[in-house]
């Protein structure tokens, strides 16, 4: 049996981890892979996720299992967190899964046991596991334009013209908030065209939302699932707790199916617990309870929130210190984008040759579409990405 495996092709984000790993020299800077760094490189663990973890050290009596949704304390934080009093709660079909890709393995699911003719679409570019498990679920899939490669920000005509091909019960996979990978976003009026459009169009919103928290801010970044769940019959949300908690390895996602009419909630709740037990059975808990305990916690959650707020600052001020540098070498606003764009990435429009030149010659390590994770940079990276995008003639 094993002779007929074929090799798959390697994921370009964590084959780039590996490269980077291999790379002797000492001042090489990492901004491929999503994952927060401070000022001195280290991802932390964030001071209240660890304040949770003693607290749960101390009073967690048993390991047993929970639900096959997992506990419904962290489906509550999480619609909270996310939804705010967009929904009622008996709207919200909620799952707990391994990670934000779990919750839309779990999602696409959902969809192909509901509706296996619709076609997901998908914003051009997008996070590349996305067509990868759609492809490997074997599921209808296109395109509609998203990035304008020349202003750097959203094709928002380009758009809505590809999303009108697509037909009634089709899915539209949106990033919540700070596209990845080229954190170009939608503003607030331009989600409300999208709702309206969708809603006009009988389109079914699939949001994806894993860096809420690292843009505009909290409720800033979620102001667009917010209003889809306000407005649209249905749509599905997946959420990640990995980078806006710092528990990256913990696993920690959640699928939410909701629909305006709660008569449905009770159908779409054993849904998505029938599909977590095909699946893993028990979703993992560590995480989603450290989460739990640290928004149900006025002292824990105050701190979650400060030490959110210094990372999207943080990385807002490098956004400004790369734009400023590029200015004063380029004599342009030719890279003004990059102080607009929000969240942990921006594309910066390389070719792929120049990705390969900046690596090779200042030892920058960025994804072969361009695209680079602010978080991986400090105050000495900064100027030396700022040469190596000049040098290699971006
Ligand atoms: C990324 O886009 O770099 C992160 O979401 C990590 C991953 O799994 O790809």
């Amino acid at each position: 049996m094993f002779e007929t495996l074929k090799a798959q092709p390697a994921d370009k984000i964590l084959s780039l981890m590996a490269a980077y790993r291999a790379d002797p020299r000492d001042d090489k800077v990492d901004l491929g892979v999503g994952v927060y760094k401070n000022a001195d490189g280290q991802t932390p663990i964030m001071r209240a996720v660890k304040a949770a973890e003693k607290k749960l050290w101390e009073v967690e009596d048993t390991k047993s299992y929970t639900g096959l949704a997992g506990d419904t304390g962290y489906h509550d934080v999480m619609r909270n967190l996310i939804l705010g009093d967009a929904v009622s709660p008996d709207q919200v079909a909620a799952a707990a899964t391994p990670g934000g890709t779990g919750a839309i393995r779990q999602g696409l699911e959902l969809i192909k046991m509901a509706s296996p003719q619709a076609t997901i679409w998908l914003s051009a570019p997008t996070w590349p596991n996305h067509p990868s498990i759609i492809k490997y679920l074997g599921m209808p899939m296109a395109e509609y334009r998203y990035f304008d490669a020349d202003t750097r920000g959203v094709d928002f005509g380009g758009m809505l013209t590809d999303l009108d091909q697509a037909k009634a019960g089709d899915i539209v996979l949106l990033h919540g908030c700070c596209h990845n990978p080229t954190g170009a976003n939608l503003t607030a009026s331009q989600w409300q065209e999208v709702a309206d459009f969708l809603k006009a169009k009988q389109l079914i919103p699939f949001v994806d939302i894993a860096y809420q928290g690292f843009g505009d801010g909290l409720d800033a970044d979620a102001f667009g699932v917010r209003h889809l769940a306000k407005t649209q019959p249905e749509m599905l949300v997946a959420a990640s707790c990995s980078k806006n908690f710092g528990i990256y390895r913990e696993r920690a996602g959640v699928l939410m199916a909701i629909s305006q009419d709660p008569a449905k909630t009770a159908l779409n709740q054993g849904t998505v617990a029938f599909l977590n037990r095909q699946n893993f059975s028990f979703p993992p808990d560590h995480g989603a309870r450290l989460v739990t305990l640290v928004l149900n916690d006025a002292e824990l959650r105050t701190d979650w929130l400060n030490e959110l707020e210094d990372i999207r600052t943080g990385m807002l001020g490098l956004r400004q210190q790369l734009s400023d540098a590029l200015r004063k070498r380029t004599n342009s606003d030719k890279f003004d984008f990059i102080a607009q764009h929000r969240g942990m990435f921006s594309r910066l429009g390389a070719t792929e040759a120049q990705v390969e030149a900046m690596r090779e010659s200042h030892g920058i390590y960025m994804v072969s579409d361009s695209r680079l994770n602010i978080a991986g940079l400090n105050a000495q990276s900064v100027p030396i990405l700022a040469d190596a995008i000049v040098a290699a003639g971006v």
